[in-house]
């Protein structure tokens, strides 16, 4: 096992990456894997979820594992007032592996080093979500055909996006140029735009939207986060200020995908969904193939 732990993207190599990428492409061919017999997961949200929560329960079920775990912390003890600490050292008793969502940073780090199982981190907070940006470079892979040397346009909420910032370090293992598009209250954090001066990758920032996406590749829509603010006049001001419309889409590469990480608001316009360059809800669905990869992978049932 070379890797017990996924609580950041940076703590795979492009290697162990490649390996996920083609276990996750052996599932699609075939999910139905009876590998987690007697396996328990516990799946633990203290945040809400839709695709990240479902997608690893479908994974854990189409593997024959069980999960066991609970979608919001009121339920559990936490709302008696017990520590982090306790609940991941209780579970761990419970369970082979924990996939937990937090929405405090560094959470999982600190989960990690209590816990006696492995843990994965499903999202904690503005700073990482290791499995999305698995699945997203499988999809990238998927659609174009390599990971290398593609211009990414990053839109949307850059200063809280959790996505954004696994996926950027991600893609900085090949030679990607990077668009980022935000307004100036949601603008990538400097620590990123370090990281990228160090590799020497080259990277834009844009305000304006409309008629500078036809270089792309790829384009990451995100949504404005109400939940991040702590002034809501600062989300009022802010949360209309990109939507992708479908005619936008006309002068694009052929190749280029519009991915969104969702759930979407109001970002992308719903006549999108039908262009063929919509891909964000097979993105969603490549999350139940990447996600049985990294739990195979994470407990070395398969290489
Ligand atoms: N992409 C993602 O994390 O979606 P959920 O919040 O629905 O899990």
């Amino acid at each position: 096992m070379e890797n017990k732990n996924l609580v950041s993207i940076t703590d795979y190599s492009k290697e162990e990456i490649f390996e996920i990428l083609d276990l996750a492409a052996d599932f699609e061919k075939n999910p139905n894997q009876n590998l987690l017999d007697n396996k328990v997961i516990a799946t633990l949200f203290f945040e809400p979820s839709t695709r990240t929560r479902l997608s690893f329960e479908s994974a854990i079920s189409r593997l024959g594992g069980k999960y066991i775990g609970f979608t919001d912390a009121s339920s559990s003890s936490v709302s008696k007032g017990e520590s982090l600490k306790d609940t991941i050292m209780t579970v761990a008793n419970y369970s082979d592996m924990i996939i937990m969502r937090h929405p405090i940073e560094g959470s999982a780090r600190w989960a990690s080093e209590v816990s006696r199982v492995p843990v994965v981190n499903a999202g904690d907070g503005a700073n990482q979500h290791p499995t999305q940006t698995l699945l997203d470079l499988y999809s990238i892979r998927k659609t174009q055909g390599t990971l290398d040397n593609l211009d990414i346009f990053f839109v949307g909420d850059l200063k809280y996006g959790r996505t954004v910032h696994s996926l950027l370090q991600a893609m900085a293992m090949f030679n990607t140029t990077y668009h980022f598009i935000s307004p100036k209250e949601l603008r990538i954090p400097d620590e990123y735009k370090l990281f990228l001066d160090r590799k020497g990758l080259k990277y834009h920032e844009h305000r304006e939207f409309d008629g500078i996406i036809s270089d792309a590749d790829i384009i990451y829509m995100t949504r404005i986060q109400r939940e991040r603010f702590s002034d809501p006049m600062e989300y009022e001001k802010t949360k209309n200020s990109y939507v992708l419309k479908n005619g936008m889409l006309d002068n694009t590469k052929s190749n280029m995908k519009v991915l969104h990480p969702l759930p979407r608001v109001n970002e992308i316009d719903t006549d999108v969904d039908e262009n063929e360059k919509a891909y964000y809800f097979t993105q969603a669905l490549n999350g139940v193939y990447t996600r049985q990869a990294i739990i195979t992978h994470i407990l070395g049932l398969k290489k």
